[in-house]
């Protein structure tokens, strides 16, 4: 009865009243010359004829937005929005939605610092003329990574503000750390009122998680000597853009949620404050909303179109084929790739025999051997059999776990080795073996050791625990090793394309399926060492640390922002299209291999390229699994140097994508509402093929078909490109022209490129290329083509 009470007074309390919920009103254009003070008082005016009184609407309304686009967040009933709805000026009302952070955080990968290159970061001046604004948990601001030695004065177009607020004060902005907000009212009207007793969080911009430190580290953190996780993974730690500005907008909170009124808020601040690049490393899961739905495809497309170019992380949710978010085509989506770094530790069993295993662990070990059982051996009565194999929570005999180390064999229910620590740790278990799939997805950083092994050496340890009556091991400590045989892969958790969105309005018309290569580029995402929150130790397992390895998308996507921060602050005219398309024709597809590694470690004898004396080999075995195509990585591997001279891009405006959202079948009204801009998609093709993309995409080729691209010089002015044209397989592809000729005033060409199907089949998609060279510069784009068997379609 008490405890029923309780939880109906903390609903009283601090949730929504039972029908109310958040919703974002947006409005028609807002004419330029009108003051945003105006502005903010005619949503407050609309508001209170709503809801009857002055108070009543000071009450509801969370943010009026006025700067990139007009609309207001407020705390409405159904029908209070559905009367809104009607109001003149109004053109849309969806409620507020949920979004996580990109991060693995449970799943901890291992492995190395971000890298960059001389060439770019000199010529850019390490970035020191670009503000990059971080959606994410906030900043802890006393990381040595955030220090301003050595930079200059903020720069004088900065409007933007430092906000105090718990722990954090003035002194805590400097040269580098030069804005710092935080957006809490979407969060608290959708969770209730944030208890700073119960949950370890700061109402401020000070990050409680880790996740936005980690994250703004690496797009723009400082160099910072002898940087290290537990003595791992040491070096010069830094960020992409080492002397890029930080604008630090705090819209998730500890709890890994984030709102979208309180992001539409901080990209509407951020587009006022005069950001050059924002970094996202959030979004929504699938099933997608449709883009003039979607908070962060609205929230971009209007810093875009004032210049600023938006970086998202594609999630996740790999390596399941579309799967990929944040895919608007005016975003960089970025995928997260493998670095070529490994920590490994041994395994020695009673028996002498000796196999090897990644781990992050790098406590103390018991000296003397452990005794080592297998987890469907322990199970608890009434667990089941799988589960117990997993070691999924309370699956396990606690009194049987007891002292021991178990093995644990990774299922398709229970993939988490953290989860299986979890439960060995909970029933004061003394170390985990985990055997997994033949995947990169591994690692942890726990409090007891766990040392992560392919499925087929868990097999080979569970033979010998079953041959023995008293089978024991033993695990050394972890070791960085330089794995010069595992090429940069991308990661199994990253998103894959082509992006599950399909246009409002299906027609049985060729080539109007919705098909854009996504992600557009990958940089590292796995086993990223970044500056860390200290005080996240209250709230993790693993303890105080000032640096921390990471893995997730969440971590690629700040290596691509701190990239552009340097084109930015090379190229500061450059377009948000141009920028991307640098970078997409840039990618190196070499380096993300075509295999997936797999890595056999015998215990034979010792490689050079080894960092101790184990006495061991890696043998690399490559097994065919996955060909890795631009469903997976877009252009390919970010190479910044190159993408700093691209010689040709395809550049694109704010109209493009205005055409883009027309040929996706919104209507005239929804597209113009989206981008506040006057849309006539009656007028406008509906075929996506002419879109000035780094890209050419033909999903339903039957027989015939020619698209044509434009492409502008921004290396030297007199120079001469050739077309080189990889076709896809079974088809065949014309260039034309086949050179192009640029001086001093022809600056922009087109081209057509002509595909023939060979085949009659009904194909998959194939992939090939087109590249422009003109001796200095290689501008390759991806073509993806799917033939379709002709007159497949009944024609309706
Ligand atoms: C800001 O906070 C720091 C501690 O975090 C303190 O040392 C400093 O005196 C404060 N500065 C101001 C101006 O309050
Ligand atoms: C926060 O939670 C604590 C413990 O649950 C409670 O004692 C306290 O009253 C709450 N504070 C507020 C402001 O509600
Ligand atoms: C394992 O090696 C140790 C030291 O070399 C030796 O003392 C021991 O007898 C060996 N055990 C077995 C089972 O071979
Ligand atoms: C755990 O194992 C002990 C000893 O075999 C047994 O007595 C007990 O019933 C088991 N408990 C559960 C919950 O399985
Ligand atoms: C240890 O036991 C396993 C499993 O029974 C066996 O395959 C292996 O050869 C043994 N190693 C030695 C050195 O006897
Ligand atoms: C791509 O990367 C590979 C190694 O990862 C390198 O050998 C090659 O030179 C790179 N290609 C270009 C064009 O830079
Ligand atoms: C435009 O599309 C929206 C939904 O996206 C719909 O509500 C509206 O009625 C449509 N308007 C017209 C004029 O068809
Ligand atoms: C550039 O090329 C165009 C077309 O070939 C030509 O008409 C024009 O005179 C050239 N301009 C210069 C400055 O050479």
């Amino acid at each position: 009865m008490t405890a029923l009470l309780g939880f109906f007074l903390l609903l009283l309390q601090f949730g929504p009243s039972a029908c109310s919920n958040v919703y974002i009103v947006y409005m028609g254009e807002r004419s330029p010359e009108l003051d945003p003070a105006l502005v903010q008082d005619s949503h407050h005016g609309m508001l209170a004829a709503v809801l009857g009184s002055e108070p009543a609407a000071k009450d509801a309304i969370l943010y009026s937005y006025r700067h990139g686009f007009s609309g207001f967040a407020a705390v409405l009933t159904d029908s209070q929005a559905a009367r809104l709805a009607d109001w003149p000026g109004v053109v849309r009302v969806v409620r507020n939605r949920v979004l996580d952070l990109h991060t693995t955080r449970s799943w901890d990968f291992m492995r190395v610092s971000p890298s960059s290159s001389v060439g770019i970061l000199s010529e850019s001046r390490f970035g020191e003329d670009s503000i990059i604004g971080v959606l994410d948990t906030g900043i802890w601001p006393e990381s040595a990574s955030f220090r301003d030695d050595g930079i200059g004065e903020v720069p004088r177009r900065w409007k933007g503000k430092c906000i105090v607020g718990d722990r954090f004060n003035a002194s805590n902005c400097n040269r580098k750390i030069i804005g710092a907000k935080w957006y809490i009212k979407g969060y608290e009207a959708e969770y209730g009122k944030m208890n700073t007793t119960d949950i370890y969080e700061f109402m401020s911009a000070r990050d409680a998680v880790g996740h936005g430190t980690h994250t703004a580290s690496t797009a723009a953190g400082a160099l910072v000597a002898g940087a290290n996780f537990r003595g791992l993974a040491s070096g010069v730690a830094r960020g992409g853009a080492p002397r890029a500005r930080l604008a630090v907008y705090k819209v998730c909170w500890a709890t890994g949620d984030c709102t979208s009124a309180d992001i539409l808020a901080a990209f509407d601040d951020a587009i006022h404050d005069g950001v050059d690049v924002l970094s996202v490393s959030l979004g929504q899961a699938p099933p997608l909303p449709a883009y003039v739905d979607d908070v962060l495809s609205i929230g971009s497309f209007h810093a875009v179109a004032k210049g600023i170019v938006v970086v998202c992380s594609a999630g996740n949710s790999g390596p399941y084929s579309e799967t990929v978010i944040n895919s608007a085509p005016w975003i960089l989506t970025v995928a997260a790739g493998t670095l070529d770094r490994t920590f490994l530790a041994k395994i020695t069993l009673g028996n002498n025999s000796t196999f090897v295993g990644q781990t992050l662990y790098s406590g103390k070990h018991p000296a003397k051997s452990m005794r080592i059982v297998y987890a469907e051996d322990i199970a608890s009565n009434n667990a089941d059999d799988t589960d117990a194999r997993s070691c999924t929570a309370g699956s396990l005999n606690s009194t049987l776990v007891k002292g021991n180390v178990v093995l644990c064999f990774q299922t398709r229910a229970q993939r988490a080795a953290s989860v299986a620590v979890e439960t060995v740790k909970k029933s004061r278990g003394v170390g985990v073996i985990f055997a997994q799939f033949l995947t990169k997805d591994i690692a942890s950083s726990f409090d007891i050791p766990c040392v992560q092994v392919d499925y087929q050496v868990g097999t080979a340890i569970l033979a010998y625990t079953t041959s023995t009556r008293n089978p024991t091991v033993q695990f050394s400590s972890a070791n960085s090793i330089l794995g010069e045989l595992i090429g940069p892969e991308v990661a199994y958790f990253s998103s894959r394309g082509p992006s599950s969105l399909s246009p409002a309005v299906l027609k049985l018309v060729e080539n109007t399926l919705y098909l854009l290569i996504q992600p557009d580029i990958a940089a590292p995402g796995v086993n990223i060492l970044a500056a860390w929150t200290p005080a996240a130790a209250i709230s993790s397992a693993i303890g105080s640390v000032n640096f921390k390895i990471d893995s997730g998308t969440s971590m690629s996507c700040p290596h691509i922002s701190g990239v552009v921060a340097l084109l930015k602050s090379m190229h500061p005219n450059w377009s948000p299209a141009a920028v991307k398309s640098a970078l997409v024709t840039t990618g190196n597809t070499s380096s993300v291999s075509l295999l997936m590694i797999v890595l056999t470690l015998t215990s034979q004898h010792l490689a050079a390229n080894v960092h101790d004396n184990y006495g061991f080999e890696i043998v690399s075995e490559a097994a065919p699994y996955n060909q890795a195509n631009p469903f997976d990585y877009g252009g390919g591997h970010v190479d910044p140097n190159r993408a700093a001279h691209p010689g040709l891009v395809y550049d694109m405006g704010t109209s493009d994508y205005v055409s883009f959202l027309c040929s996706m079948g919104y209507n005239s009204s929804a597209v113009s509402s989206m981008t506040l801009q006057h849309a006539s998609c009656q007028h406008t093709p509906k075929t996506q093929l002419n879109l000035n993309l780094p890209s050419v995409t033909i999903p339903e080729l039957r027989g015939k078909l020619t698209v044509s691209r434009t492409v502008t010089n921004v290396g030297s002015a007199m120079s001469k490109y050739r077309a080189r044209v990889e076709p896809p397989p079974g088809v065949d592809v014309t260039v034309s022209p086949s050179i192009l000729i640029f001086n001093s005033t022809v600056k922009r060409l087109s081209f057509k490129v002509t595909f023939q199907a060979k085949l009659k089949v009904q194909g998959r998609y194939t992939f090939g290329s087109l590249t422009w060279e003109d001796g200095t510069h290689t501008v390759r784009i991806p073509l993806v083509v799917r033939t379709m068997i002709s007159n497949f379609y009944v024609n309706a």
